[in-house]
């Protein structure tokens, strides 16, 4: 069967830590690993902008040997009433594994349905998998374990959440989200998770009060308060989401030893002040590095079946 990645499902713990073990491996050769996959040829498509997905896979693409075909919706036949499925067939006799940014999540496990290739989900309107990598990357490289830490999520239950849920019920951390009133993340994807983290520890905490969400927690992210789609709410949800900023003063109920993480791009002054994404606790840039590290490993980790650099 043709491996994927969907959803951070597609992994599980075991896909999970594999990953983490061969990006920190690249992490140390800068992602040079040329021979790996010479001759392989990765596509990706994007029909939202993107300034790390796209930089992140052509760079691992390249690191791995292989030539990274880059597509918008305009320069596609898609865009033109060619089915997802005819596109999936066609493209899987290029190609040797293909990414795609989009908004719908059915359209990337219609893709997926169809093809002959791993298809890796580089951002739906439901979750970001590759985010949550380079996420956990991120805690790893910081932490050493996973056991008994406490990450808070501030701002809107979106896409980044709910891949950073599914982390924390594979992985075993806590992860306390806190939203406004009506931006919760989707109570299945909650549910999946506080199952799993039965079996793994952590668990997963949804609330309103940001303070008790940071209060201890040893690390802070937050994304932007609009996603992309979702533009013409920007206004009204900076309305709604004013109390969800975070700022030094909320950073200082965090642990001592706190982070703060964004998956970027950062609206500053909205979500995050100046503050504290220039400031000693933040990591971002890293996080946005370990994007490539992690997006390489489950490259190849989707095409050979591979647990090891072989
Ligand atoms: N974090 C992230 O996916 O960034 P881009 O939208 O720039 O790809
Ligand atoms: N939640 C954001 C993430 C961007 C990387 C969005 O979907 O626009």
């Amino acid at each position: 069967m043709t491996r994927h990645l969907l959803t951070l499902d597609s992994l599980g713990r075991d896909g999970i830590l594999v990953n983490l073990e061969l990006a920190a491996h690249l992490k140390s050769i800068k992602g040079m690993a040329r021979d790996t996959l010479a001759g392989g040829r990765l596509g990706l498509i994007f029909d939202k902008p993107s300034t790390r997905t796209r930089v992140s896979f052509e760079t691992a693409a390249f690191g791995l040997g292989m030539l990274p075909i880059t597509l918008r919706p305009d320069e596609l036949q898609l865009g033109r009433g060619e089915t997802v499925a005819d596109t999936a067939r066609v493209l899987s006799r290029y190609l040797t594994a293909l990414a795609i940014r989009t908004f719908e999540q059915s359209r990337v496990e219609e893709l997926a349905r169809h093809s002959t290739i791993p298809i890796i989900n580089a951002l739906t309107d439901d979750h970001h998998p590759c985010q949550a990598l380079a996420d956990v990357m991120a805690l790893q490289e910081e932490f050493g374990d996973f056991a008994g830490l406490r990450v808070a999520f501030i701002g809107d239950g979106n896409n980044v959440c709910h891949s950073l849920i599914q982390a924390a019920g594979y992985l075993g951390f806590t992860l306390a989200i806190s939203t406004p009133a009506g931006f919760e993340p989707k109570p299945e994807i909650v549910a999946g998770a506080r199952a799993n983290c039965e079996a793994n520890g952590g668990g997963i905490e949804v609330g309103h009060d940001v303070r008790e969400a940071v209060r201890g927690a040893d690390a802070v992210y937050t994304d932007v308060w609009a996603s992309m789609g979702q533009e013409k709410e920007r206004e009204e949800r900076a309305r709604i989401f004013a109390g969800y900023r975070v700022d030094a003063a909320l950073m200082s109920l965090a642990s001592r030893r706190a982070i703060f993480l964004h998956c970027l791009p950062a609206h500053r002054g909205d979500e995050v002040t100046d503050e504290v994404i220039d400031g000693p606790q933040s990591r971002v840039w890293d996080e946005a590095e370990y994007r490539w590290y992690t997006e390489e490993a489950l490259i190849y980790q989707l095409v050979t079946g591979e647990e090891r650099w072989t």
